[in-house]
């Protein structure tokens, strides 16, 4: 049959606390997790508190956790459990929850404005920067971040230590500022802002002991631990002890 009952335990609650409620619920074919999630809301839980918007793994609004795993609820296929196995829903652990499935993520907008802005390189007029087709590239990957938030949620740096959160920007945004360290126009260093050298001091950079557990999670498969973490950690040792190669990078750059 193409139709069969489910065993779903959700965390229900709010800041003040709560619990997982258990539900059996349908499921259909080919349904991923929300589905079967709005199946309760519109059942039997009809305030049961959950947060999406385009069910295709694009705004980064779903994210949970199913089976203490952070995952996209809409990209989550129901065909990957068995279906005997019992599925606890979650929210992000590493947030303070709102209500139910949906956590406040603010620190990671508070996060978002600590990193300096790009800055346009001096004395060019705007429209008339060129680029290496290679340099366009090397970030194109890093652009393709959904902000689901999940690569914050699972780095063990903040997820149950909340004391870190206050120096450690996390993966997502650690990768932004390595993004803007390798834009060969980002003029931030000719302003006083190295940026793989204000990643260590702070963005706490130093904390990221290169677990790749943010890699594992991505749900746009963005090497955020080769691609961005790790050549930081290696501009940010250069940049730091040897004045030589800080030096050479800003003539270079000219
Ligand atoms: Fe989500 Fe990946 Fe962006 Fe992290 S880097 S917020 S896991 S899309
Ligand atoms: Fe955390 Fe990713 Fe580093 S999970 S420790 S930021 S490699
Ligand atoms: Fe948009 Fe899941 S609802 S990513």
């Amino acid at each position: 049959s193409t139709v069969y009952e489910a065993a779903f335990r959700v965390w229900r609650g709010d800041a003040a606390g709560g619990g997982l409620t258990d539900f059996a619920v349908e499921v259909h074919d080919g349904e991923v997790v929300l589905d079967v999630v709005h199946r309760i809301q519109a059942t039997v839980a009809n305030d049961l508190a959950v947060r999406w918007n385009c069910k295709a793994g694009k705004c980064g609004s779903c994210s949970a956790e199913v089976n203490g795993r952070p995952r996209l609820l809409c990209m989550t296929r129901m065909s990957v459990f068995s279906r005997e196995e019992t599925i606890t829903i979650t929210p992000l652990r590493a947030f303070p929850v709102i209500r139910d499935l949906v956590t406040d993520v603010s620190f990671n907008y508070a996060k978002a404005r600590e990193v300096a802005s790009f800055v346009p390189p001096p004395g060019v007029a705007a429209g008339a920067y060129r680029m290496r087709q290679e340099d366009v590239e090397r970030s194109q990957e890093f652009r393709k971040c959904i902000e689901c938030f999940l690569c914050q949620d699972t780095c063990h740096v903040v997820r149950d230590h909340e004391e870190n959160k206050t120096a450690f920007a996390g993966p997502r945004f650690l990768m932004r500022v390595a993004e803007l360290d390798m834009h060969p126009l980002d003029a931030a260093a000719e302003t006083g802002v190295e940026r793989s050298v204000t990643a260590q001091d702070d963005h706490g950079l130093g904390y990221c002991n290169i677990t790749k557990c943010c890699t594992e999670v991505c749900p746009e498969h963005i090497r955020i631990t080769d691609n961005a973490l790790i050549p930081l950690k290696e501009r940010a040792v250069d940049r730091k002890y040897d004045p030589l190669v800080w030096l050479g990078s800003r003539i270079r750059r000219r």
